[in-house]
């Protein structure tokens, strides 16, 4: 069989600290076409992975056939570009949050299945090594019955990010639809699904804008979240922290789990019996690093096309996230704790 062809759209920094870089290093694909609405930006990317540039992914999508496209843009355009790939007869992968509604999600799944296709959101937490780890010490036993958790994502905001700065459409509510909680707040709910190994069922959250004063886009939230079983917790997602929090904490019945809050060690359950594990499974990536540290994402893509099998993170796990962050949102304008929709 020949080598599986890929289109990646969108050619700022996930593109290119993750998605290119990765497709590149994976020997059973060839990145055929780039696409970005920035001239330059895509002759660049172009030129540098010896793909065709388009300027416009509808006309990539009609001219090149695609085994695979990875969509890199901003948020609003997920659904209608995943929907148009699909459609096109690629099998998509999709950067997170997986679209602005619940609607938009589900018309994603509906056309990736209708046309036989596989889809994926790109929920990286999910592959760090301390978090496959805790998943399954958690499914074990080994901690008891879950009580509660405490989580954080923050960071000093996209501007430091964004191939685009501060004029990044990030800061633009038409185009990001949501800011902190859509950007880092999604990367830890779908976390704790996957580390529990249940769903949310009811949220109450704060989502504010109080860290950035040129931009009216949400930046700092704190939420509290229930869990099928009766698990409560927080989560809090922010473009406000100046030093970057990236961590987890468990408690159980038996102990409590420790994760990414070490510098040293990624995870340390600390035991109601006194005894303490400290695990050393590798830092956190970071996406700075891009191609160092693998994400996994690309690969696990590639082998569930590969091998026809589900990707790790499917079209409904990406939806099942974003409805807690859509239940949030309503809570903080309700003020009132909202029912995450099933
Ligand atoms: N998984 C992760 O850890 C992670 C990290 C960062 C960003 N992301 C997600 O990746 C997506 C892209 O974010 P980013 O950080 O690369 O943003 P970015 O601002 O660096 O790049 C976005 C790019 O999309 C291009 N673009 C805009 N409209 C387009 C269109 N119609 N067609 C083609 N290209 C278009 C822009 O010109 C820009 O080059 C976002 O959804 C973001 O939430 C995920």
């Amino acid at each position: 069989m020949g080598k599986l062809k890929v289109a990646v759209i969108g050619c700022g920094s996930i593109a290119k600290f993750r998605h290119l870089p990765e497709y590149k290093a994976n020997q059973h694909v060839d990145i055929v076409a780039v696409c970005d609405i920035n001239e330059e930006r895509v002759k660049e990317t172009a030129e540098k992975y010896g793909a065709k540039p388009y300027t416009n992914y509808e006309d990539l999508l009609k001219e090149v056939h695609v085994d695979i496209v990875s969509v890199c843009t901003p948020n609003y355009l997920h659904a209608p570009i995943s929907i148009a790939a699909s459609n096109a007869g690629a099998h998509v992968l999709c950067e997170k949050p997986m679209a602005t509604s619940y609607e938009e999600a589900k018309a994603m799944i509906v056309a990736a299945k209708d046309n036989g296709k596989k889809l994926m959101i790109a929920h990286n937490q999910r592959f760090v090594a301390s978090h496959k780890k805790a998943r399954q010490l958690i499914e074990s036993g080994e901690l008891g019955k879950i009580l509660s958790f405490r989580t954080a994502f923050g960071h000093g905001g996209p501007e430091r990010w964004s191939i685009d700065g501060k004029d990044s459409w990030f800061f633009e509510k038409e185009k990001a639809f949501v800011g902190a909680m859509g950007d880092l707040g999604v990367h830890k709910t779908d976390l704790l699904r996957y580390i529990l190994g249940e769903e949310f069922v009811e949220v109450g959250a704060f989502v504010e804008n109080n860290a950035k004063d040129f931009s009216s886009i949400d930046d700092n939230a704190v939420c509290i979240l229930k869990s099928e079983s009766g698990i409560v917790g927080t989560l809090a997602a922010s473009w406000g922290y100046k030093k970057e929090d990236n961590s987890t904490i468990i408690y159980g019945e038996k102990g409590v789990m420790r994760l990414e809050d070490d510098p040293t060690f990624s995870m340390i359950v600390q035991y109601a019996t006194g005894e303490i594990a400290k695990y050393e499974l590798g830092k956190i990536q970071s996406n700075d690093e891009g191609g160092q540290n693998t994400s996994h994402v690309i690969n696990q893509f590639v082998e569930s096309v590969l091998e026809d099998k589900m990707p790790p993170v499917p079209g409904e796990e990406g939806m099942k996230s974003l409805q807690v962050i859509l239940a949030a949102l309503q809570s903080s304008e309700t003020k009132q704790i909202v029912r995450v929709l099933d």
